[in-house]
């Protein structure tokens, strides 16, 4: 029996982990913290899909490709909206309740999408009810389960994956490993993720020799509140009409694109950071007053009670917001299937980089990403793929030495964090950059004892990996956005692909 090791419990790791021990394999889901705690778990808006009658798998795609820039693959992309349908009626099989319209699923409105398509659960608590609903079904599942374990570093034997080493020094073997790690915010100081978010798969694929694809992109989403946490909220709001304002009272947006709040994700957060510093030291907000207490409490209950423990009431008073890191494009380099470039070793979810965001993530893509390439990998292993899509258009992979040097000193995450936002945060040029990578390379990773140093290593390793990225790609295209190069370079439409020099496993 095929031995399936599935690190991450989000919905990419639930679903790959539920189809896996339907499938017959046996099953170990290990997650660093309980098996709710993810980025999906905070999730607000909603799932994409089309499903609505005057909806279509073309038109979803079609979306998909323009939010990309330019750089989404269209068969990663196609295959992500043709079978998300079938995904969605997995995620209702296995008890997601999706808010209704009368007898019919409700569809909700984002950034970017030619049609209401958003399916959301709870209002605004989307993430929540697939998070809970996946973990209950995967506890009764054949599934063993190691929750609040640590996974440090893949096991490598010659040319091959064959299990993962966990904080505590031991090993577990496996057939094959499935990385479904999430995302990375952590790398910067204002992020809508959860703490778990620290780029470990994406570091651990690296120390196992795997390539890694378009890091140079990631998305910083327009609406975090201005507060310690940068609570989310949600562009379903700008969906259902709330409107940004400057500190005079004005809307901006609409002098910056004519889709105004609801432009592509990365125009309107760089059109906010443009608005902040034309106005240093007040911050934007977001006036939601038009839609009425009542509505806002019933299709938005998270962000409601967010705000008024704050101490804000939005239905009466604009609030502030500014962007923050949420959701990495770039990821380990994947086929269609999840098969990364080191055998026994497959990646799935916001960990991965299949092609199809491109450089800039349509809304409420990811939530969908999961439930759809988290069982591909099972269709792949058990050898039933119908068809071998085409890969990706990757570049010539650029090899990359990441290691230490001796002369290295320590690092604080505040110091790398503070670094990344002014490097490589909402825009970047080539002499930022290049310091960036000169103090990157000065800072030596922790050795690892617990939890927070396995963590602080993995940043700095896939933050030196990311500033590589951004230097190599001298043009502007989706979440990587360079004041020196501020156009879009047809000739480099192509998704980038690093490579480490060596591999760097214990
Ligand atoms: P995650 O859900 O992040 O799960 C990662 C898992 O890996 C966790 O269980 C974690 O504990 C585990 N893990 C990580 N490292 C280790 C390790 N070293 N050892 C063991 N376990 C480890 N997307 C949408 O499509 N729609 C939305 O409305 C939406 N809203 C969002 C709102 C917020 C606030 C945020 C933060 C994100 C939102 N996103 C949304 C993005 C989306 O939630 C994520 O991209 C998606 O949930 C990622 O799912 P995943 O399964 O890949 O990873
Ligand atoms: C949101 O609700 O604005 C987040 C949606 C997403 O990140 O896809």
């Amino acid at each position: 029996m095929t031995h399936l090791i599935v690190v991450g419990s989000g919905v990419a790791g639930l679903t790959c982990a539920l189809e896996a021990a339907a499938a017959g394999f046996e099953v170990t889901l290990l997650a660093k913290a309980r098996l709710t705690e993810s980025n999906t778990r905070y999730a607000q808006g909603g799932v994409a899909v089309a499903l609505a009658d005057v909806d279509s798998p073309a038109s979803h795609l079609a979306d998909t490709l323009a939010a990309g820039a330019g750089l989404g693959d269209p068969d990663t992309a196609g295959i992500l909206c043709a079978e998300g349908p079938t995904a969605i009626h997995e995620l209702i099989g296995r008890g997601v309740q999706f808010d209704r319209d009368g007898d019919d699923l409700a569809h909700g409105l984002e950034a970017a999408h030619s049609h209401p398509r958003i399916l959301h659960a709870g209002g605004d608590a989307t993430g929540a009810g697939i998070a809970y609903a996946l973990v209950d079904r995967v506890r009764a599942a054949a599934v063993t389960i190691l929750e609040e374990t640590t996974v440090v570093d893949l096991v490598v034997d010659g040319e091959r994956v064959v299990g993962v080493r966990l904080l505590d020094g031991r090993d577990l073997r496996a057939d094959e490993v499935v990385l479904a790690t999430g995302g990375a915010g952590q790398l910067f100081p204002h992020t809508t993720n959860p703490e778990v978010a620290t780029a470990d798969g994406i570091a651990m694929a690296l120390r196992a020799g795997a390539a890694v694809a378009d890091l140079e992109f990631y998305q910083f989403h327009p609406t975090a509140l201005v507060a310690t946490d940068s609570f989310l909220v949600s562009e379903a709001v700008r969906g259902e009409g709330a409107v940004l304002l400057d500190a005079a009272g004005r809307r901006f947006m609409t002098d910056v694109h004519p889709d105004a709040e609801l432009a592509p994700r990365d125009v309107v957060a760089r059109g906010i950071a443009a608005c902040m510093a034309d106005q240093p030291g007040v911050p934007v907000t977001l006036d939601a007053t038009a839609l009425g207490p009542d509505f806002l409490a019933r299709r938005f209950p998270t962000i409601d009670a967010a705000c008024r423990a704050r101490g804000w009431d939005w239905s009466t008073t604009p609030v502030p917001v500014a962007p923050a890191a949420h959701y990495f494009m770039g990821g380990v380099r994947t086929d269609a299937w999840g098969r990364t470039s080191v055998a026994g070793l497959w990646a799935v979810g916001e960990v991965a980089c299949n092609g199809l965001h491109g450089a800039n993530r349509l809304a409420s893509n990811s939530l969908l990403e999961g439930a759809v390439y988290g069982g591909r990998v099972v269709e792949a292993l058990l050898a039933r793929p119908a068809a071998e899509p085409r890969d990706p258009q990757w570049a010539e992979p650029v090899v990359v030495d990441l290691a230490d040097t001796e002369e290295a000193a320590e690092f604080t995450r505040a110091d790398l964090q503070e670094l990344m936002w002014d490097a490589v945060g909402l825009s970047r040029d080539a002499a930022g950059l290049a310091e960036a990578r000169r103090v990157l390379r000065s800072w030596r990773a922790p050795a690892v004892s617990d939890v927070k140093s396995a963590e602080d290593a993995n940043l700095l390793l896939v933050a030196r990996a990311m500033v590589d990225a951004g230097a190599a790609r001298v043009e502007s295209r989706g979440g990587h956005f360079r004041t020196d190069a501020p156009d879009t370079d047809p000739a480099q439409a192509l998704h980038s692909v690093l490579v480490p020099a060596r591999a760097m496993v214990p």
